[in-house]
């Protein structure tokens, strides 16, 4: 029986958000917004190790209490330039933990609200899956293409489309491959990387909820999804 681990990659600088801190440090609910994504797969039974990808020279991983999570918690400080770099390298570091079947579930460290019950049906639909899949949601609103001074070019077709999210799962050696020949600066997902090989990763019915921290008003947002689920 292969084996499920988790890589969440934590070495970005969160740009977009604006804040000196980078964003998987910022605090949502009086923990860290890394902790949250940890957290979340770490209480999955099926996952046997949560794998973080912090940057090499990071401080601050180190000043909070990760003790809850003992073994099943390895942070490794191996971060790349890019977000496909940092998997990459983590996918390395993981030669002496992963065998070439298990499956890797890597999950952004800026999405904190993933729910139980996406990874199980991640696992669940991608069973044993030859390419591997990801959860998405097809897109609901109506798409217009931008003519480059703030008016409509033209409405696209939604049909067919959907919004990526991770997790995203993929067996140990065919991730390391993807990633290996793929072009980091274009590759902006493991679903991309994996396509770039000619497979067709499976779509799996995600939720909204499982929002990407990315601009400043997304950390209220994420804030008032982890309060409706206590309710
Ligand atoms: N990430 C990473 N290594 C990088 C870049 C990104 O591990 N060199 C991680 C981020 O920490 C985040 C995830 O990949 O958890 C998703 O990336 P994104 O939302 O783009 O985060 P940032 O790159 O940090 O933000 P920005 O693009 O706004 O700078
Ligand atoms: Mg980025």
């Amino acid at each position: 029986m292969p084996s499920y681990f988790a890589v969440v990659p934590a070495a970005g600088s969160g740009s977009r958000l604006g804040h000196e801190t980078p964003k998987q440090y910022l605090m949502l609910q009086g923990r860290p917004l890394v902790e949250h994504a940890v957290s979340r797969l770490a209480r999955s039974p099926r996952i046997e190790r949560v794998l973080v990808v912090l940057a090499p020279g990071d401080t601050r991983f180190g000043e909070f209490d990760w003790q809850v999570y003992s073994d099943k918690l390895v942070p490794l400080y191996c971060g790349g330039p890019t977000r496909a770099a940092s998997v990459f390298n983590g996918l390395l570091a993981a030669s002496d933990m992963a065998d070439e079947g298990d499956w890797m579930l890597v999950h952004d460290a800026a999405r904190p609200c993933l729910a139980r019950a996406d990874i199980e049906r991640l696992i669940e639909e991608v069973g044993d899956d030859p390419t591997g899949g990801l959860l998405a949601v097809p897109v609901a609103d109506t798409l217009k293409r931008a003519d480059g001074a703030g008016r409509v070019a033209a409405t696209e077709p939604r049909e067919g489309l959907w919004q990526a999210q991770t997790p995203q799962m993929f067996r140990y050696e065919l991730l390391l491959r993807a990633l290996r020949t793929a072009d980091p600066a274009a590759v902006t997902d493991e679903a991309c990387a994996i396509e770039a090989l000619g497979l067709r990763p499976r779509l799996v019915q995600g939720s909204l909820r499982n929002i990407k921290v990315t601009y400043p008003q997304d950390l209220a947002l994420a804030a008032a999804i982890l309060a409706g689920e206590e309710n």
